[in-house]
């Protein structure tokens, strides 16, 4: 399949979100993705469901949403209720990740799990069949605008590996960092979704590095 880009609305101008939207519907872009920080699982706090309800209202592509919160399984409905259509959580929150997965995807959406630059990628070994997405942080999350961890790149071909031996149909999501430099060897090594947030919202031309990275292989 060919690579989808979702841009990160943590990069947008929210004085100005429905313009920043508009800007992705009319791209190249595939889906929209939203960064839901709670200060406590990481040290920062960005926005919750009433914005990604307003996002929904304008929104013509599918919500890639991002949950860097503790205990998500209190807020899987909500985030449903909101618009959500492929919802991700960190591995390292979840006690029960098997339960919250089947939760998620009993609620209609996709289910994804993502790992922190020092999760092993082995510790999906025995759900991996079991979701639909799992979402390499390639910088400690938290914030945009920081530096790529090249071992994401390693990584990525150990999941590929890992996805091809158990016939899982998981895609692979690379989200930190993103951009020109490193955005072709994502795409060798196996990666099917880029998220990219200051790279595109940082750019003088954004549609046109949307379309760059959508034809970068
Ligand atoms: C970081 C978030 C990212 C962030 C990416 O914790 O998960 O989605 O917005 O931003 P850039 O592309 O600027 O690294
Ligand atoms: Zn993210």
């Amino acid at each position: 399949m060919a690579h989808l880009i979702s841009p990160s609305l943590l990069s947008a101008d929210f004085g100005n979100l429905q313009r920043d939207i508009e800007m992705i519907n009319n791209s190249e872009a595939d889906w929209f993705h939203l960064d839901i920080m709670d200060g406590m699982f990481v040290p920062n706090i960005s926005y919750g469901t009433p914005v990604i309800k307003a996002v929904k209202k304008h929104a013509k592509k599918p919500l890639d949403v991002h949950l860097m919160i503790v205990d998500p399984d209190r807020y899987i409905d909500d985030f449903q209720k909101a618009g959500a259509d492929i919802l991700t959580v960190h591995y390292e929150v979840c006690k029960h990740l098997h339960r919250t997965v089947q939760n998620i995807k009993s609620k209609g959406m996709k289910a994804g799990v993502s790992l922190n630059p020092h999760t092993p990628v082995h510790l999906l070994q025995d759900i991996i069949t079991d979701i639909d997405l799992v979402l390499i942080m390639s910088v400690n999350p938290g914030f945009g605008g920081q530096k790529f961890i090249p071992n994401a790149l390693n990584k990525v071909k150990e999941l590929k590996q890992l996805i091809k031996d158990t016939k899982s149909d998981a895609l692979i999501e690379v989200d930190g960092g993103v951009d020109h430099t490193n955005a072709k060897q994502l795409i060798e090594a196996g990666s099917d979704i880029l998220v990219a947030g200051s790279y595109i919202f940082g750019s003088d031309d954004p549609p046109k590095t949307i379309k760059n990275l959508k034809k970068i292989v």
